[in-house]
């Protein structure tokens, strides 16, 4: 405020002073609000996109393992498509394998394969989903695991292929 401006009338029933107090007027504020907002909104924005391209990442074809590593009824544990997606290959039989996220899809946890009952188990709430397919069998979750497309080539190496989404 200017010295020849005339003091507001609130001035003289509350004539306090504060230190900054001409520093941020109610226009200033308002912006800052306004650009506070729009980043968050542009951060929010930023973040489902993020995590939208995270989620159609299928992955590249690459080698996982050699077969005759894992022996027959037994899982061998991988990433995939990216180093922090935890994966699992069940070895089926003499050349069949299948493979699956190892995230339970009902709220993430990590799903293992339970020998004796033939399935893949959830230990957080009791889901269970069927060994070869991946299909829900019980328990909360609604939604298959999800399936690693895999190979046996020529070489006995297994080879993961592309992530189903
Ligand atoms: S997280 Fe797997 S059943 Fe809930």
């Amino acid at each position: 405020m200017s010295a020849d401006t005339p003091a507001p009338l609130w001035r003289r029933d509350f004539p306090y002073q504060a230190a900054a107090e001409e520093e941020v007027t109610r226009r200033e504020f308002t912006r800052y609000l306004v650009l506070g907002a729009g980043a968050m909104a542009a951060g929010n924005v930023g973040l489902a996109a993020w995590t939208q391209l995270r989620s159609i990442n299928t992955g590249e074809p690459r080698p996982i393992v050699a077969l005759a590593d894992v022996v027959v009824g037994e899982t061998y544990l991988f990433r995939y498509p990216a180093d922090d997606d935890p994966a699992v290959l069940l070895r089926v039989d003499e050349r069949a394998v299948v493979a699956f996220s190892q995230k339970c899809t009902h709220l993430g946890c990590v799903v293992y394969f339970e020998t004796e009952a033939n399935r893949w188990h959830c230990p957080c709430h009791e889901g269970n989903f069927e060994a070869t397919t991946g299909e829900v069998i019980s328990g909360p979750p609604t939604r298959p695991l999800g399936r690693i497309d895999v190979e046996v080539r020529d070489d006995g190496q297994v080879w993961a292929l592309g992530a189903e989404p």
